[in-house]
């Protein structure tokens, strides 16, 4: 898929958490690229920033074609991201997009349940609503520490039904996501992005039920391209660079058999 370095401009920037801001962004002088997955990310420039050599890989939030504007929900993480989310509208960052693979969109009849955690709650969002414009009814399990820590609830809630897992009980079910009871309902395919632990928990109870089951791999990424090695993955294929062989991985190519 080709990729493209543009710059955008900031229309927006909602925090939503004293831990995470919302990035509205509009590309400058063009539009979006036509071809964008859910799943793929983005590698983001931080310039004028001491420590920020690196662009910073950010999920896809969301693609709002009416308005020409991306979305990247920024978690404060470092320098990068503490940087990105003091962006202010009309500042710009540059971007090269779209990267890495996307999930697997299930066929018209399987149900699917799209679970996510903190900030892997972000690709969840645009995987939700390119799945309602092909006519799908995608359900959600979020899961976070109390109420005020779940993200973007009120977007999730425009797409289809949500469930809810936070460790103090203050919404939803308590308890973590693994435990939640939707998860060991009939589900065709079950989709994950979030700790680690999570997803290797998400990953055996997909096929305790015998769901397909995909997650979104979140190892340290530098280049994004392929070129750095340093985000590689073992699989029962021997090791992959995760930003061009995934992020997005069917269970079975992974070495997570336990
Ligand atoms: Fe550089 Fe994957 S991030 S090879």
């Amino acid at each position: 898929m080709k990729k493209h370095i543009i710059d955008f401009e900031i229309v927006e920037n909602r925090p939503i958490h004293s831990l995470y801001s919302l990035l509205v962004m509009r590309p400058v002088n063009t539009t979006l690229p036509s071809v964008i997955l859910p799943g793929q990310f983005v590698e983001v420039a931080v310039e004028n920033s001491p420590g920020t050599f690196l662009r910073r890989p950010i999920s896809v939030n969301n693609v709002d074609r009416e308005n020409n504007t991306l979305w990247l929900l920024i978690r404060r993480a470092g320098k990068g991201t503490a940087a990105m989310m003091e962006k202010r509208p009309g500042e710009k960052l540059n971007l090269v997009m779209p990267l890495g693979n996307g999930f697997t969109m299930p066929e018209s009849t399987q149900s699917a349940l799209l679970v996510g955690g903190g900030v892997g709650v972000a690709p969840m969002l645009y995987f939700g609503h390119e799945m309602k414009r092909r006519g799908l009814t995608p359900e959600f399990l979020l899961g976070a520490r109390s109420k005020a820590d779940l993200l973007q609830l009120d977007e999730f809630e425009k797409i289809g039904p949500v469930h809810i897992s936070t460790d103090d009980g203050s919404a939803g079910e308590p308890g973590i996501v693994t435990t939640n009871s939707v998860l060991s309902s009939h589900w065709d395919r079950i989709y994950c992005c979030g700790p680690l632990p999570m997803m290797k928990a998400v990953a055996r109870e997909a096929r305790r039920i015998g769901a397909e089951c995909e997650v979104s791999l979140e190892n340290m990424m530098a280049c994004g391209l392929g070129a750095c090695l340093c985000c590689v993955e073992p699989t029962v294929k021997g090791n992959v660079c995760v930003c061009t062989e995934g992020p997005v991985f069917n269970i079975n190519q992974l070495t997570w058999q336990d």
